[in-house]
């Protein structure tokens, strides 16, 4: 269980849903992590100190994905504990639901810049300081393929850039054997989509394994992509959505 040890991942979104289990998942390896939060201060120190008590090595950083500088510094103060930056992990994101014509200028300005320009300056910053054989992980939705419902025009095109995003910077990273791969989770039970509302009960019906994911299925796939043996995978776009897409 010790396939990350000396390793450090940046888990952004940290406090809660898919990024708690990425956290404690790449801690159980033995990475050293920095999460991060926006809100949530108490249920991310309480995440650090459940890696704690399992052994592992973390730490809390306050920084909302929405602020460049932010972004760049949650980078600096993993150096600055750690030593490095094995590991980057962009999971966190907002979805905003309204119709077309509802959605101002800044819906549009926060979902970008939360859900895909965070995305980018993490990464440049993140490999002025990441060793050859990195890790560039990047958790999209499965709904960058398909738009799934009404009124996520904008989560949708955010899913969807990260695409591009990565593709290219698997082009530009491949030399230093840095993979840099998206996750597209589908329906998972977390606070940003509920397991227990009628929405849920309709997106099980489009789904061949009809349930929910959990947070552990995705982080599960993150693991394995931070992990050794992906070393020939970079550049891809790895659907876990429990065949909704299909
Ligand atoms: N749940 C799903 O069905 C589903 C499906 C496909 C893809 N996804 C994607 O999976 C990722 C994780 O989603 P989730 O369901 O685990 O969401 P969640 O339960 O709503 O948790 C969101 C996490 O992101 C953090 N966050 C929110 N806004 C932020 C900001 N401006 N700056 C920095 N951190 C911010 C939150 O921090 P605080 O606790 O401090 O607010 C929290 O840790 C997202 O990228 C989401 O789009 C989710």
């Amino acid at each position: 269980m010790s396939k990350l040890k000396n390793k450090t991942a940046i888990v952004t979104g940290g406090s809660r849903g898919m990024g708690k289990a990425i956290a404690k998942a790449l801690a159980a390896q033995g990475a050293n992590v920095a999460l991060t939060y926006v809100q949530s201060k108490e249920k991310a120190e309480n995440v650090v100190a459940e890696i704690k008590l399992a052994g592992g090595k973390a730490i809390a950083i306050k920084a909302d994905n929405a602020s460049n500088s932010d972004v760049a510094a949650v980078v600096n103060e993993t150096v600055q504990n750690f030593g490095s930056v094995d590991i980057l992990v962009n999971n966190a994101g907002i979805a905003i639901a309204k119709p077309l014509n509802d959605y101002t200028i800044q819906d549009y300005e926060d979902t970008m810049g939360v859900n895909v320009r965070a995305v980018f300056v993490a990464a440049q910053e993140a490999v002025k300081h990441m060793p050859d054989g990195g890790r560039i992980i990047t958790i999209g939705s499965n709904m960058g393929d398909n738009a799934v419902s009404e009124n996520m025009t904008l989560y949708t095109a955010s899913k969807s850039a990260l695409q591009g995003l990565t593709r290219g910077m698997a082009r530009d990273l491949g030399r230093r054997k840095i993979t840099v791969n998206l996750v597209q989770p589908g329906p998972v039970d977390t606070d940003m989509n509920p397991g227990n509302t009628e929405l849920a009960d309709f997106l099980r019906t489009r789904m061949p394994l009809g349930e929910y994911g959990t947070t552990e299925d995705i982080a599960a796939m993150v693991s394995f992509l931070a992990g050794d043996e992906s070393k020939f995978i970079t550049g891809a776009i790895l659907t876990v959505d429990g065949g909704f897409n299909a």
